[in-house]
């Protein structure tokens, strides 16, 4: 036999068939791309943990507090405002006197569709979670060796950490015990983050019982209750109320072909095909779960890194923090794109208020970046903040320094082939995630308000 003609064999079919994929759309998400459908118990109770702000510090912010139902899953802000923060989405404020904000967080709270599916092994703008079967936990996290054993996926391990952040959830030095273990880098142990967590946890019966019907094997007393099982918990419940896999190109890809117009189905052609957007958003739920550089703006208090000659940390080297790779500098994940429509704005630091902007961005990188502007960032002012926000998008050197990184070529299209793009956009929304209220419970068991 001949070898050599049957691999050209194979490889000639592999093109095709792979060509085949590109233009009609990745293959359907099925159930099995999902985590097993944890228990009802354990989902509800999730829910609950999720608006609770007992998981905060201060008792004043939830995890909904930036990522909420009715703000698409994120907050509809550019950069979230966390701790001392008041109010949902557009009508947040910064606080006041003692109480005002800190600082804001240095990236946008993303969406948290579909993040029960199994591909997305890796979490955060710059991936600093991830699967990894070398760690005793199964994961590698910032938390290294105090990450505990038992956290059923990267969405638990997720969850472990926002109570760990004085900006989001724990609060200042000073202001609380969780906040105080924050500081100190002290996460496990009964007298770390997760420990004091937990007490405050055994502490409400309403609790303990939710917790022994979720873990009816595991938890027989309040003392058995880890704050691992709450972050379980949490993942299970954003698996479930967030699975966004209905809407009409899911329903297309499923055989549906009536279920696009003629336009879209064009804005779908060039999306895999001449626009490009298919090398990147590629696969079943449009990532390729990769990091790249594209040249998005970088604005806010950044992440504490800078270039030659900088020391005001206001940049955000994204990948690179992470793998300590300087071609990595400016890469950020590829992000999902169901339910795209309703989770403005857009990019790591949320620069972009518009699907239209970022669209435009992506069909020529640098020069958005270089005619930036800045009247569209979406966030609530405080006059002694402001000022700094934008010290990158001003300094002409350090925007070079992101356009050198650029790793999106230019596309031409014209205003027509655009709006059809856009079009086809819009038919990743699955239209269940229009009207979101029943993933809100109307009281959590620490009887604190749901109000953000
Ligand atoms: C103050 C705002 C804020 C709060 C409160 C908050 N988050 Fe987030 N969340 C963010 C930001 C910002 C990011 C992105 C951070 C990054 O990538 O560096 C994020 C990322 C995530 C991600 C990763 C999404 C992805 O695609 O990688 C998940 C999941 C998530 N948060 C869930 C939670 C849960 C669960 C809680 C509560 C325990 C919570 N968040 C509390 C702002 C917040
Ligand atoms: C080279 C890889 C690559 C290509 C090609 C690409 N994208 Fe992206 N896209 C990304 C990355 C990476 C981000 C996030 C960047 C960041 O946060 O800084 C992103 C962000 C986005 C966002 C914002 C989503 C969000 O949740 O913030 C949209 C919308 C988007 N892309 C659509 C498109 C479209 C439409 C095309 C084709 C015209 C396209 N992309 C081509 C890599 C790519």
């Amino acid at each position: 036999m001949n070898l050599g003609k049957v691999c050209l064999g194979l490889a000639i079919y592999a093109t095709t068939v792979v060509a085949q994929a590109g233009n009609q759309g990745p293959m359907p998400v099925t159930d099995n791309d999902f985590y097993p459908t944890p228990s009802n118990a354990k989902v509800e109770l999730g829910k609950v943990l999720f608006y609770d702000k007992i998981l905060s510090g201060n008792s004043n912010t939830s995890c909904a507090t930036c990522h909420h139902s009715l703000t698409g899953t994120g907050d509809g802000l550019a950069l979230p405002v966390g701790e001392g923060g008041k109010g949902l989405g557009v009508t947040r404020d910064t606080g006041s006197g003692s109480d005002a904000i800190h600082e804001r967080v240095p990236r946008n709270a993303p969406h948290v569709f579909n993040l029960g599916a199994q591909e997305f092994a890796v979490m955060f703008h710059d991936g600093r979670v991830a699967v990894d079967s070398s760690q005793p936990s199964g994961f590698t996290s910032p938390a290294g060796a105090q990450l505990p054993l038992g956290l059923d996926n990267p969405l638990a391990v997720q969850a472990m950490f926002p109570v760990t952040s004085a900006t989001e959830m724990a609060g200042q030095l000073g202001e609380n015990p969780v906040a105080d273990a924050a500081a100190a880098g002290i996460l496990s142990g009964e007298n770390g983050v997760w420990g004091l967590l937990a007490q405050r946890l055994r502490a409400i019966p309403e609790y303990v019982a939710m917790f022994q019907a979720a873990y009816p094997s595991q938890i027989n007393t309040a003392d058995d209750i880890q704050f691992k099982d709450a972050a379980n918990a949490i993942a299970a419940f954003e698996t479930t109320a967030w699975r966004a896999d209905n809407s009409r190109f899911d329903q297309y890809l499923r055989g549906d072909k009536h279920m696009l117009s003629k336009q879209e189905k064009k804005g779908m052609k060039l999306f895999y095909g001449k626009a490009n957007c298919g090398s990147c958003h590629s696969g079943k739920f449009q990532t390729d779960q990769g990091f790249h550089a594209i040249a998005m703006p970088q604005i806010g208090p950044g992440k504490g890194h800078n270039s030659d000659g900088y020391d005001d940390g206001r940049e955000d080297f994204g990948r690179e923090a992470v793998t300590g790779n300087v071609n990595d500098r400016f890469r950020f994940r590829t992000p999902t794109l169901r339910n795209v429509a309703l989770t403005a704005p857009y990019g790591h630091a949320g620069a972009y208020d518009s699907l239209e902007a970022v669209v435009r961005h992506h069909l020529s990188p640098v020069d958005s970046l270089f005619n930036y502007d800045t009247s569209q960032v979406r966030m609530p002012s405080r006059a002694d903040l402001d000022e700094q926000d934008f010290v990158v998008m001003n300094d002409g050197w350090r925007i070079e320094q992101i356009v050198q990184r650029n790793e999106l070529a230019s596309v031409d299209l014209d205003e027509e082939e655009f709006a059809r793009l856009i079009s086809f956009l819009h038919t990743l929304t699955d239209n269940s995630f229009l009207d979101d209220r029943h993933n809100v419970p109307s009281s959590v068991p620490s009887g604190l308000t749901l109000a953000e």
